[in-house]
């Protein structure tokens, strides 16, 4: 498959890209979060894509973005009344919710579910692409099924070149992780994965808000997932990654210790030069922020320039605010596997 790629700014890029939409292709954009592989989201057909060109499982529900309130009304049948106190606060940008759906969603892009996940994004060219396409548009993160998502262009065409119908290239994203996904089906509302949009944010407009275990926790024997894709193992590189939980003189200490080839680390930016073995920096240990920015181009780093076997990553020191979100990819990423040496 020809696989076009466009710079955003380029003139007639944009349209380009909506036409590929409207007859039902594929096409990744960028948002604030990261980079996601957009189809029509009313077209069951076009979101059967999505799921083919990641190796989706296909019980794993679909986002739909839109780039006006008004589309909420055509793919939400109940509308509680904290939507438009979130809406007021954090949209366009990183927030979910999930509602009860319409029948124009298709069973292709909820996973089957009664609820769809909705989003609003902050990115200008997410926002027109939308607009152009008149239409809201389905996208997941636009990385292979499993891998780290992108958040860059680049990291899209390593995924996806040949596999889908054309990249808009608007340059690294701002925030790194994803959107955060808030439930709103049930009350009190909860928090099914963390992300742009902070737990204590949402506490500020809502007052209650439950947080799933699964956000930390493995899920236990036989219990089922509340949201699907809590279940399938994420944003790993092909090395092994262990999670290490310690103070940063105890951590430089242990990573030298398991010198030896393929052994490689990601550390915080004041740790580099401590360290003895081939390692990456992902950001200030007091930043979260410049964390979550930098958390998955340095997983996909370990693979495609270190070449590492196994990583260990430094747990970074807090889970509030953006460090819940940092923390919640890790322990995936690591498949709940932590040294801790606290
Ligand atoms: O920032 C983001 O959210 C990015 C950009 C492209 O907008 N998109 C993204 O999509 O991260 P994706 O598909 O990689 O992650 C969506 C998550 C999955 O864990 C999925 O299971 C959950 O949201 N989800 C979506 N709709 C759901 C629903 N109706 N019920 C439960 N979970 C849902
Ligand atoms: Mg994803």
């Amino acid at each position: 498959m020809k696989t076009f790629y466009w710079k955003a700014g380029e003139a007639g890029a944009l349209e380009a890209a909506a036409e590929i939409l409207k007859k039902g292709g594929l096409v990744a954009m960028p948002t604030e979060t990261v980079y996601g592989l957009a189809a029509n989201a009313l077209d069951g057909n076009a979101a059967r894509k999505i799921f083919a060109a990641k190796g989706r499982p296909v019980d794993n529900p679909l986002i739909v973005h839109i780039s006006d309130m008004k589309q909420i009304d055509l793919l939400a049948a109940k509308i509680p009344e904290q939507v438009s106190r979130l809406a007021k606060a954090f949209w366009p940008g990183p927030l979910t919710l999930l509602l009860p759906k319409k029948a124009c969603v298709p069973d292709e892009v909820t996973g089957g579910l009664p609820t769809v996940g909705i989003r609003f994004p902050s990115h200008p060219v997410a926002q027109r692409l939308i607009e152009l396409a008149g239409v809201p548009l389905a996208a997941p993160s636009a990385n292979l099924s499993g891998h780290p998502s992108p958040s860059t262009a680049e990291h899209v065409w390593h995924d996806f070149f040949g596999r889908i119908d054309g990249i808009l290239d608007g340059g690294p994203c701002q925030i790194g992780v994803e959107s955060t996904v808030l439930n709103l089906s049930e009350q009190p509302p909860r928090l099914l994965r963390p992300g742009g949009v902070t737990l204590e944010q949402l506490q500020a407009v809502l007052g209650t808000v439950e947080v799933d275990p699964a956000i930390t926790q493995p899920l236990a024997e036989g219990k089922q997932a509340p949201s699907p894709g809590m279940k399938y193992k994420h944003y790993s590189p092909l090395a092994n990654v262990t999670l290490v939980r310690a103070a940063s003189p105890d951590f430089c200490r242990f990573v030298n210790m398991h010198r030896a080839d393929g052994v490689a680390a990601l550390c915080f930016d004041e740790e580099k030069e401590e360290l003895l073995i081939p390692c990456l920096a992902y950001g200030s240990a007091s930043d979260s922020w410049a964390q979550a920015r930098r958390l998955f181009e340095a997983l996909r780093e370990v693979d495609d320039s270190m070449h590492a076997k196994q990583v260990y990553v430094h747990c970074p020191p807090s889970t509030v605010g953006m460090g819940l979100a940092v923390y919640n990819r890790l322990i995936r990423a690591a498949g709940f596997e932590v040294i801790d040496l606290d």
